[in-house]
């Protein structure tokens, strides 16, 4: 187990993506074909062009690209096309299950009915089922919008409550603290929603931030908050509740000054339930092996340090623990076939 991971071991590893935004996934392909398709101008008429758009150095210059390509989606297909081709590609890459996020007021806000969306990713999660892959959604408020707004989207969703997992929160973390959403998360853990929210790196506040989330909301999980090492009592309360990360090496590296590898490294060294994923591929240049694989070569991680992470990864999603216990023995079972070979 002292044996470095390939990039061959990571590839096959069974795996859970717990942060992923299914609207990250748009490739400049799919927006190209998209946009021509709905007669929508993006502004960019070939894939070199979009691709040289995608310059962005922080979280906010990140968004200011990536909500206007939303446009480009525009019925019940559309996204259903998305969702479903993130998944197949998933599938390629041994993700066994997945909780994906999805951003209903960005599409709203544009005249996209909430159903079409909603429905349009469903199906998606329902037909990944022919392959194998257990995939649910994660409804995230858009934290730069009010918290009546999410109120509002709270109620819009009950009908579609069966197919929403849980409720997360993105956007842009800059004067939008989690306690401005204290009452919609108290509302959604009534309604039986499981709840997430992002603690994106290196904000201001970071670290009061994260104490709200993880103190008076009581998240279960935290996405990104790699910021949290600079608390070790905090680091110790994760760990003792085993409250999952969901880190994203190649996000880190173009939204901040790099992956985050150390940290993600030390919080894993304290028993924090670390994990890694894609966040928005199309835009940071990898799935989920990708950045496995980074964070693996750049450190020289062992087998061992893969398999926690993949480990992780399942023991933090919101499944039962005999549901678990299935997904940790396949990856005893690949490990141990592994070295058979
Ligand atoms: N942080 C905040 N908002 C987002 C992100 C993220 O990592 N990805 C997509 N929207
Ligand atoms: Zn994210």
């Amino acid at each position: 187990m002292t044996q470095l991971a390939t990039r061959e071991f990571i590839n096959g590893l069974p795996k859970a993506e717990l942060h992923l935004h299914l609207e990250g996934t748009l490739e400049p392909e799919l927006k190209l074909a998209l946009a021509q398709k709905n007669g929508i101008d993006i502004g960019q008429s070939t894939i070199a062009e979009i691709r040289a758009s995608y310059q962005f150095d922080s979280l906010a210059s990140f968004l200011a690209v990536y909500y206007p390509a939303m446009d480009v989606l525009q019925t019940e297909d559309d996204f259903y096309h998305l969702a479903f081709t993130y998944l197949q590609k998933a599938h390629q890459e041994n993700v066994r299950y997945a909780e994906l996020f999805f951003d209903p007021q960005a599409h709203m806000a544009r005249g996209i009915a909430f159903e079409t969306v909603v429905n349009g990713f469903h199906r998606a999660c329902t037909d990944a089922h022919a392959f194998n892959l257990d995939a649910h959604l994660i409804m995230c408020f858009l934290r730069d919008l009010s918290a009546e707004s999410a109120r509002q989207l709270l109620a819009i969703a009950k009908p579609y409550q069966t197919k929403i997992l849980g409720i997360g929160l993105d956007s842009d973390e800059h004067h939008n603290p989690p306690l401005k959403f204290l009452r919609e998360y108290g509302e959604a853990v009534a309604q039986g929603y499981r709840i997430t929210m992002h603690a994106d790196i290196d904000q201001v506040d970071a670290i009061q931030h994260i104490q709200q989330a993880l103190e008076i909301i009581r998240v279960e999980r935290l996405d990104h908050g790699t910021n949290i090492v600079e608390n070790p009592d905090l680091v110790d309360w994760v760990a003792q509740l085993r409250i999952g990360l969901t880190a994203c090496p190649l996000s880190n590296r173009l939204v901040a000054d790099d992956m985050q590898d150390q940290e993600i490294l030390q919080l894993m060294d304290h028993n924090v339930k670390v994990s890694i994923n894609s966040d928005d591929p199309a835009y940071f240049g990898g799935y989920i092996n990708d950045n496995y694989a980074a964070i693996a070569v750049k450190n020289g991680l062992t087998i061992e340090q893969i398999v926690q992470f993949a480990k992780n990864s399942f023991e933090t999603a919101w499944i039962s623990d005999a549901q678990k216990q299935v997904y940790l023995a396949e990856i005893d079972t690949y490990v141990a076939d592994y070295f058979k070979k």
